[in-house]
């Protein structure tokens, strides 16, 4: 039987979800929660979804819902899944997860407590680029640096990343991808150093940061208020690895050298839910696990207040 999600809320994101839909997914998308019943209603026909709920405890009330997809604003990530996870759904939330390594320990508790599976949405990890990535890296040797970027322009006025009592802020948004990537390449930092440039609403609008991780130093750069750019170049003894386009909608194309390498890009966002269907199913773990999840916000937790880490 397919997993039949609901989507809580009506965010712009949800489009990337409802686009992963396919005749034999294992998942269907079968209602939506919003906090306004009328945009529920007219997301619902618009989208093709069976029942529309004018709140999001009614959502979760829905017994025809096996798990939620939630795309809320960052600081509203917590909340919603613990109240999720309380009515029995399965969680999928949208990154980053939390700033506070103690809240997804409290997730993690309650999921495994009540048999249920929880996954934060790092789609870019889902991505057969990412793997192919993983491929080529031990053909530039030892790893002596990595830097990544993620920046773009916000064009909404409204946009809750502009909202510092939302978890808003370049580091949450976009930053996370890069401290993503570089635990993914190096493991987990020792120390961290941020400097940001503070903007609307009290964020950063653009933060820099390093992550030392022995050795070896991770930079990366993000922001919002220059054009696109998603990138990671990692630098090894012997050569280097670029991905262009490593975060948004990933192309499936690695330059080792410069020389391209691709792979079919498949839908990362259909994979990450059938990551989460297949552990529901019991077949496997989810891929962002725990300790994934912790160390993230760890990191994150330090980087916003620039400080050096203690061990894990
Ligand atoms: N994985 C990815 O590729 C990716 C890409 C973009 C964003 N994201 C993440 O997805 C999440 C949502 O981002 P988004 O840009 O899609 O959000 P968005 O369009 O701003 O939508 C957020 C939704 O949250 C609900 N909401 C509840 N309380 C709110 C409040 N106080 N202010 C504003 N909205 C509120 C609203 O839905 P209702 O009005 O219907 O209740 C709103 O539609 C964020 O955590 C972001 O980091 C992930």
């Amino acid at each position: 039987m397919r997993v039949r999600f609901g989507l809580l809320s009506t965010a712009a994101i949800n489009g990337a979800v409802l686009g992963a839909r396919s005749a034999d997914a294992s998942f269907e998308l079968v209602a939506v929660g919003s906090r306004d019943g009328a945009r529920a209603e007219a997301y619902a026909r618009t989208h093709g979804l069976g029942r529309a709920h004018g709140s999001y405890g009614d959502l979760l009330a829905d017994e025809n819902v096996d798990a939620v997809y939630i795309a809320l604003p960052n600081a509203l990530h917590h909340e919603w899944t613990m109240r999720a996870l309380a009515a029995g759904k399965h969680v999928l939330v949208e990154k980053p997860y939390t700033r506070f390594p103690k809240q997804v320990d409290e997730a993690w508790d309650e999921a495994e407590r009540r048999g249920l599976v929880l996954e934060e949405a790092y789609m870019w990890r889902h991505s057969a680029q990412t793997r192919l990535m993983l491929d080529l890296l031990p053909r530039i040797g030892e790893v002596r640096a990595v830097h990544s970027t993620f920046t773009a322009t916000l064009a909404r006025e409204d946009d809750p990343r502009w909202v510092q009592e939302l978890g808003g802020g370049a580091l949450l948004d976009l930053g996370c991808y890069c401290v993503s990537a570089a635990r993914l390449l190096l493991g987990e930092p020792d120390g961290v150093h941020g400097e940001a440039r503070i903007g609307r609403g009290s964020v950063d609008e653009h933060f820099a940061g390093t992550l030392r991780f022995g050795d070896v130093v991770a930079t990366f750069q993000c922001g919002f208020t220059s054009p696109l750019v998603d990138e990671i170049e990692v630098i090894g003894a012997e050569g280097v690895l670029r991905v262009p386009h490593a975060f948004v909608n990933p192309p499936g194309v690695v330059l080792l050298n410069g020389e391209e390498h691709r792979v079919e890009p498949g839908n990362a966002y259909g994979a990450e839910l059938e990551d989460v269907c297949a552990a529901i199913r019991g077949e496997r773990s989810v891929l962002l696990g725990r300790d994934e999840m912790r160390n993230q916000a760890r990191t994150l937790a330090a980087l916003l207040i620039r400080r050096r880490l203690q061990p894990p």
